[in-house]
This record gives structure tokens, sequence and C-alpha cells, in this order.
């Protein structure tokens, strides 16, 4: 596998397998690499002939009072981790090479609506630093498609719309979550998790199921569902942000005929801020 720091030197490596006639595929990462990456780069292995990677934790797409300093940074395990997964190149460029202005680049992508509810209000500007970064990287590398996983729900979704919305020419792959036996969604984050919060956090998953399995036996009250469950993960320690049941294609709140639903969820629990979703169908 080959690392490199440079735009140029991305592009000209890119540019040199297109003209071998490779197909390539993109798995953008923050690093702290763990089973979810390893899915997205096989599966990239599996629908493209070169897997390209990039590991670069963005500023961007975090808040004043969040962990970017603390963020997990595991660039030599991750290098030997995607370099046994099947990468055949990695990208990991220093802050200055992404902003070369510095880390408030005046131009960024905005995905309106979508970017704001759920996480986005939580976090605001957020998903304006994620899709700015995201952009950015495909415009860098220029895959023919990228991959991501579901379990970051509607970050999949506002890429989804930027891309569809600023016509670039890349397909977008989503990934089913990977979880861990007990069902907790595998996240770098999870490494902020005493022992005893570890225990506890897979009750969000087991919450948002209950809502799923609610929904499928007949249920339409969505509100008491989804107090029912913020409840039932609070009792089990952690501080619930939202817990809602929205419409699969564009987070929007479900009307009486939609039937694509998910259930999107996050709670905090000690440090760490988990978040996952299941996907859901009301019964007809
Ligand atoms: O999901 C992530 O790890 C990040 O949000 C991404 C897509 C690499 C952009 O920084």
């Amino acid at each position: 596998m080959q690392t490199l720091e440079r735009v140029q030197e991305v592009r000209d490596a890119v540019a040199a397998m297109r003209r071998r006639g490779e197909r390539v595929a993109f798995v953008p990462t923050m690093g702290n690499l763990h089973a979810g990456h390893l899915a997205l780069v096989r599966r990239a292995g599996e629908v493209a002939s070169r897997v390209v990677a990039s590991i670069f934790v963005n500023p961007l797409q975090f808040g004043p009072a969040e962990d970017f300093a603390g963020y997990p940074r595991t660039p030599d395990r991750d290098r030997a981790t995607l370099a046994t997964a099947g990468t055949q190149l990695l990208f990991m460029p220093p802050l200055e090479e992404i902003y070369p202005r510095g880390a408030q680049p005046l131009t960024r992508v905005q995905v309106v609506r979508l970017g704001e509810i759920l996480c986005g209000a939580s976090r605001p500007g957020h998903f304006d630093g994620v899709a700015t970064v995201v952009n950015l990287l495909l415009n860098i590398v220029q895959p023919d498609v990228a991959l991501f996983g579901e379990k970051d729900y509607q970050q999949l979704l506002v890429i989804r719309r930027m891309v569809a919305d600023l016509h670039l020419p890349v397909e977008i792959l989503g990934l089913a979550t990977v979880r861990e036996p007990d069902g907790l969604a595998m996240s770098s984050r999870n490494g902020y998790l005493s022992a005893a919060e570890r225990q506890v956090a897979p009750r969000l998953y087991a919450a948002l199921c209950g809502v799923r399995d609610g929904l499928a036996a007949g249920r339409r009250d969505l509100e008491s569902l989804e107090r029912e469950a913020a409840r039932e993960i609070e009792q089990a320690g952690m501080r619930p942000d939202y817990l809602q049941v929205r419409r699969a294609a564009d987070l929007e709140r479900p009307g009486p005929d939609d039937v694509d639903l998910r259930v999107m969820g996050a709670a905090w629990l000690g440090r760490a801020r988990l978040i996952d979703n299941v996907s859901a169908r009301p019964a007809r």
C-alpha cells in the first residue's frame, strides 16, 4: 500500500490507475479504524479493482466544545489494518494540505434542512463540515464509487443529497451498520466508554429495536413509542438527545402513508455521544 500526503500526488496516482482501466473505490475515514471501516474497505474491493482510503480528522466537523483534540489517532495501527484489508492507496494529508488557508475555510458546502435536523440541531455546523470535507476529498480522489456506513445514516443522506445537487460524478454506496455481538454499533467513540458504561451502551440499540417492533406490531402512536424508548434509555443511565421515527428517504416526520421509516437515536453516556438507527416498516 502506498501512503501519500499531497493532493497532487494522489491525483497523479489515481490518474495512473485510470489509464490502466481500473475502477476506483474510495473509503474516507477519520482513522481509529474498527470492523465497520474494514467492512467498507472489503466491499470497496468487491465493487472496484482499486481501493483508495483516506485518514483525516476534519476539524471543520467538530464544534468548539467537542473532542477534536482528543479524537483517537492511531495512524500506525490504521495503516497496517488498511494494507491487510486490501487498500492500495492511503491518502493521509496534514491539515494544511486540505485547508491551506486555515481550518475555517471561507468556502463551505451546506445541505439545508437535512443537515440541520436531528444531529444537525444538536451539533450546529457539523454536517456543513462533513459535506465540505467529503466534497473536497471527492474532488481530490475523483473515485468511481465512495462508501459510507449506515451507522451515520444522516451523514449518508447528507452526502447523497450533496452529490446529487452538485452533480458530482460519483456513486455513493451505503453499507449496513457493523455491530458488536451485544448489538452496540461499532464506533471510534466507543473507546470513550468505561467498562460499566460499555455494559449499558447496547440499550440504545435495544430501545430503537423496541420502537421498530412496536411499529411492526401495528402501533402508530409515534410520540408515545418515542417517549417510552427515551424513558428506557434514561433509566439505563443515558441522557437521551433525541429518539425519533423519521421517513427513511429524507428524515422528515412520516405521514400515514409512509412505509419506509428509520428510527433514529442519539444519547450521551459518560463522555461518549452514541448514535444509532434502525430501519422500520409499519404494519399495513
Ligand atoms: O464518518 C466519518 O468518519 C467522517 O465524518 C468522514 C465521512 C470521513 C468525513 O470526515
